[in-house]
């Protein structure tokens, strides 16, 4: 059985933490897409030609584990207006959503541009503030700098000519600004059981 779901939406909404959920309650194979953008990022940090790191990508630099940081984050958006880039990284993520089993995929152009066929497709949104505020919980430090931050990457996210984070015309948007974990969860779900039954 081949089912997806595409999960976008800007940074800190939620999408990974219902990604997980959805792929653990249905069985479905989970790819965070933003992981991609951000070890190219990394490589690109190092030293690294951004389109021949995207290129070359392996297993292993996706494994390591300074690429959760914010400027892990920066780097990763900065890369991802590279048009070259996002088109080394298409194929594998289109091949990934055909997973036998069902597959979920989220990122920022997953419903618009990497699987426009997706049975389900969700735009996971919230406030810039509550965004910002749940990033502060996790990495600590200034919150007014992790909200310039938030704003700056959204405004690259949003804004780039090359697939632009936002919601495709048949997304179901869902803003967890006021939602809990389980309450947003629980729609995401019901918008999967919705169509797969
Ligand atoms: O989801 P994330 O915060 O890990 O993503 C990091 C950056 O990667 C994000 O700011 C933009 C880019 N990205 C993208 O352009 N397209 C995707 N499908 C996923 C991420």
């Amino acid at each position: 059985m081949k089912f997806t779901v595409a999960i976008d939406g800007p940074a800190a909404a939620g999408k990974g933490t219902i990604s997980r959920l959805i792929a653990a309650r249905f069985g479905f194979a989970h790819l965070d897409t933003g992981l991609l953008y951000r070890a190219v990022g990394a490589k690109v940090a190092e030293g690294a030609e951004a389109i021949e790191a995207a290129q070359s990508l392996s297993e292993s630099d996706l494994a390591r584990d300074d690429l959760r940081s914010l400027e892990a984050g920066q780097a990763a958006s900065k890369v991802a207006a590279i048009p070259e880039v996002r088109r080394a990284l298409l194929e594998f993520q289109r091949r990934f959503a055909r997973a036998e089993g069902g597959a979920v995929l989220d990122g920022r152009d997953i419903g618009t541009v990497i699987c426009p066929e997706a049975d389900v497709k969700l735009f996971v949104t919230a406030s810039a503030e509550v965004r910002a505020h749940r990033r502060w919980l996790e990495v600590g430090g200034d919150e007014a700098q992790v909200l310039a931050e938030v704003r700056e990457r959204d405004e690259r996210d949003m804004n780039r000519a090359d697939a632009p984070l936002r919601p495709a015309e048949d997304a179901v948007i869902i803003d967890t600004s006021d939602l809990s974990i389980d309450e947003a969860a629980d729609r995401a779900c019901a918008e999967v059981l919705r169509h797969r039954g």
